[in-house]
């Protein structure tokens, strides 16, 4: 098997920790493990867990309190992961195989493109319209469907463009699924990072063939944690359980008990609600930075998430605009083409302020200069 290069996942990884201003992260500022734990016994007894093997599918109380973010599910529907990302690999790798077709949303966060471009499938774009404020075309959605297609992918909310899916659209999401059917994808690794706290649906419930995946890396500001989940049905999440053992075994000792913690329904609530005052009050800094750049960057207020996406006016591809930044202002940002638009950049807010302030009037710095 050959596998493509993550673009995204290569450019962060490689820039991240060298430049000096990073706005190419689409979380928010991250917890420490005091902030998160808090009182001194508690961390103490984390600190007196030994490090063996943990329950390899997640421990049966982080699973019960995952399963409570989906109404209805219960702790025989969740697996632990490394990660949304891990979740997301092993759902494409047991459903698809060799000339299946996948409808995938686009933009998005390119693993599961790049996954099933791997593995021979054949991927067919279902765009985000900037038109539709970032919904898609139901028509488009219909002609795309076919009875080789095994997989609708969607990340809801969406990364880059913020934008939640309307009831109308994910119901019509289930219902060619349904005809065909199709599994459903659902990447909601946003979810409980909306600007609004009404967190968003989730597609668990509306179809039997559904699998939902998430993660402590966004909403939850934990991304060092490297825990996300996969929600499905029973025998399925039976299933990718076998595949788990292939990839990670299990999460560690250390995460899945700092997981749970997150996930105590008062400290669940604390830490989502700190993700919404940093998004509350980074977002008007781009906004209004974007507003002043008009004549630069069109821009469609997001939903949910620590990322603006801005497309440029003139066309044209922003991987150089990018490079420019970073080596000559010091400032990473993430280039369109690598989440599928090469005509858009995506800024991410959710850092501190005062850095984001200056990443962006560096930005503005290079677009004087290069209108000069
Ligand atoms: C849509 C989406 N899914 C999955 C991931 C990976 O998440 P994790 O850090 O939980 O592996 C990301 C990371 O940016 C993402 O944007």
């Amino acid at each position: 098997m050959r596998i493509e290069p993550f673009e995204l996942e290569r450019w962060q990884s490689v820039w991240e920790n060298k430049v000096e201003l990073n706005i190419s992260e689409s979380g928010v500022q991250p917890l420490t493990t005091a902030e998160l734990v808090g009182d001194e016994a508690a961390l103490q007894r984390i600190l007196e867990v030994p490090l063996g093997y943990p329950q390899t599918n997640g421990s049966e109380e982080l699973r019960r309190r995952i399963a409570d973010f989906y109404p209805g599910a219960r702790t025989e529907n969740v697996l632990v992961t490394c990660g949304a990302s891990e979740a997301n690999y092993v759902s494409t790798w047991a459903l698809l195989d060799l000339g299946d077709e996948v409808v995938l949303m686009l933009p998005n966060y390119m693993q599961i493109r790049g996954t099933a471009n791997s593995m021979g499938v054949t991927v067919k774009p279902l765009w985000l319209r900037e038109n539709l404020s970032w919904g898609i075309d139901v028509d488009e959605l219909a002609r795309l469907v076919t009875v080789k297609t095994k997989l609708i992918a969607i990340c809801n909310p969406n990364n880059p463009t913020g934008a939640t899916l309307s009831p109308d659209h994910c119901d019509a999401i289930v219902r060619v699924a349904a005809k065909v059917g199709a599994w459903i994808l659902a990447d909601e690794v946003y979810r409980g990072a909306e600007f609004d706290g009404k967190t968003t649906p989730s597609f668990w419930g509306t179809y039997e063939r559904v699998l939902c995946t998430g993660g402590f890396s966004k909403a939850f500001a934990l991304p060092g944690l490297r825990t996300g989940w996969v929600v499905g049905p029973p025998a399925m999440v039976e299933r990718l359980w076998g595949y788990h053992d292939y990839t990670s075994i299990g999460p560690t000792m250390l995460t899945d008990r700092l997981a749970a913690f997150a996930l105590e329904p008062k400290r669940r609530e604390w830490v989502l609600s700190r993700t919404r005052s940093i998004l509350n009050r980074n977002y008007p800094v781009l906004r209004d930075w974007l507003a002043a750049h008009a004549n630069v960057f069109s821009h469609v207020l997001p939903r949910a998430g620590a990322i603006g996406w801005a497309g440029l006016r003139v066309g044209g591809n922003s991987a150089a605009m990018a490079e420019e930044l970073r080596t000559k202002k010091g400032v990473l940002l993430v280039p369109g083409e690598y989440l599928g638009m090469k005509s858009y950049v995506r800024f991410g807010f959710g850092g501190h302020v005062e850095h984001l302030q200056k990443a962006l009037e560096r930005v503005a710095e290079w677009l004087d200069e290069s209108a000069r």
